[in-house]
């Protein structure tokens, strides 16, 4: 096996982590879904989705380093979504959160000499500036814009795009 027990152990924490942000993304989706912004609910969507497909880019590392696959408990995303603003500084807060996990699994790697899954984590830490810049984007454009002008978010988000088009992500 590859990968030592306490980094296995902390990559199985961070599927849970993955996972959970995935739920969240869903419950904001739905919020604004419900508040009729489709852009914004399709941007959450998508989102969700690929925090879904981080999981499972760690499960497969997990396997084929020969460790062991334990999927944690998952905690519940908050019940009510209020506003655009307090969606979007979930989101950014999560992501900030899940750049200081990722920090501490690189930091094990480090200290256990395991190149491997070093160049592994690298990605992540990558992703997770993208991640963490687009959500700060985002809350501020919508207090910029303010909870009656969300429409002007909508047209945002239709010109700026997608920020994982292009490739990135999409393995
Ligand atoms: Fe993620
Ligand atoms: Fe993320």
């Amino acid at each position: 096996m590859l990968l030592s027990e306490t980094l296995n152990k902390a990559m199985n924490g961070q599927i849970g982590s993955e996972l959970g942000a995935s739920n969240q993304y869903l419950m904001i989706a739905s919020y604004f879904d419900g508040e009729s912004l489709p852009e914004l609910a399709a941007f959450f969507f998508r989102q969700s989705d690929e925090e879904r497909m981080h999981a499972m880019k760690i499960l497969r590392y997990i396997l084929d380093a020969g460790g062991e696959v334990r999927i944690p408990a998952i905690d519940a995303p908050p019940a009510k979504i209020e506003s655009a603003e307090m969606a979007a500084k979930l989101a950014l807060d999560w992501e900030l959160e899940v750049t200081k996990q990722i920090n501490k699994l690189m930091d094990m790697a480090i200290k256990e000499n395991d190149h491997i899954s070093q160049e592994f984590l690298r990605w992540f830490v990558a992703e997770q500036l993208e991640e963490v810049s687009t959500m700060d984007e985002l809350l501020s454009v919508i207090r910029r814009a303010g909870e009656s002008q969300l429409l002007l978010v909508e047209e945002f988000i239709v010109r700026r795009g997608d920020p994982h088009a292009g490739g990135e992500g999409s393995e």
